[in-house]
């Protein structure tokens, strides 16, 4: 496995491997079991497969962890090399936002709602991020959780809009056995957080499917469900739940196959996102 710090050598690498289809897996480090199935599967769909670990401060608002953000760089190259991970990019901040850096990329209405109101700015930080990485790394593929559901529709768009050749995958969340979903920011949890109060987000969402399975199609009456569901858990403070189109981000009153709940939670400090989805890709 290869490690790469700068830009050039970066571009040199991938412009060595033309001949070859490249499969990337960008990432803040920190890496669960679910960055790691991303990078088996990139494994799987293209002769090299290429991890970044950048903490990427643009995507941080001023408050937000940008300096408690778990780090663990030597488990992660343990965890990239037992994947089969071909390269490692781990790119310096003065390189990729020098000083005079002034340009950036939005994603207009897709950021809009869920985190975007949340959390204004942080999807032009991780659109700008990933057009950087893409035009360094050149691949093929490029793999993201849907845990991320909204990253991964804007992604998706800018792609699209900015005529990239790279075919983006979006991954199944992977979740520990209770059902909460691997997220690097499960780090901040307590115990009793972890394993007592934070699987039952999926719980109440899969709950909420339930519901929508046996015949409730009114938006508004599944949202106080899940409102109703977590408020037993006096821990959750509940920052948004989105219930609309997975394609458009649109919220819905009447639901239908192309339906997504997605919710923000804080539980003490920490913001979890999760979503479901009646019917999967
Ligand atoms: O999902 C993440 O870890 C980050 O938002 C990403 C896509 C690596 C950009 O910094």
């Amino acid at each position: 496995m290869e490690l790469i710090n700068t830009i050039y050598e970066m571009k040199q690498w991938s412009k060595e491997r033309q001949n070859n289809s490249i499969a990337f897996v960008p990432t803040m480090g920190f890496l669960h079991i679910g960055h790691v199935t991303l990078l088996e599967h990139a494994k799987k769909i293209a002769d090299k497969s290429v991890l970044s670990i950048y903490v990427n401060p643009s995507q941080f608002r001023p408050g937000e962890d940008l300096d408690k953000y778990p780090r663990d760089m030597e488990g992660d190259l343990k965890k990239a090399k037992n994947a089969g991970t071909d390269c490692v990019f781990i790119p310096d901040s003065n390189e990729i936002y020098p000083e005079n850096y002034q340009t950036w990329i939005e994603v207009m209405e897709l950021q809009k709602g869920l985190c975007g109101d949340s959390r204004p700015g942080h999807f032009k930080g991780v659109a700008t991020i990933v057009c950087k990485l893409f035009n360094i790394v050149r691949p093929d593929f490029a793999i993201f959780g849907e845990k991320d559901f909204q990253q991964l529709a804007i992604i998706r768009q800018m792609v699209a809009d900015l005529n990239m050749d790279i075919k983006i995958i979006g991954h199944p969340t992977i979740r520990e056995e209770n059902g909460l979903a691997f997220s690097s920011r499960n780090a901040y949890l307590t115990e009793k957080q972890r394993f007592d109060i934070a699987p039952n987000i999926y719980k109440t969402l899969l709950q909420a499917l339930n519901i929508i399975k046996n015949g409730e199609k009114q938006a508004v009456n599944v949202e106080n469900f899940i409102i109703k569901g977590l408020s037993v858990f006096k821990e959750f403070k509940i920052d948004y739940i989105f219930i609309g189109n997975k394609f458009t981000l649109k919220k819905t009153d009447i639901i239908d196959n192309n339906t997504i709940i997605a919710i923000a939670v804080w539980l003490g400090n920490t913001r979890l996102i999760d979503n479901a989805q009646l019917c999967s890709e």
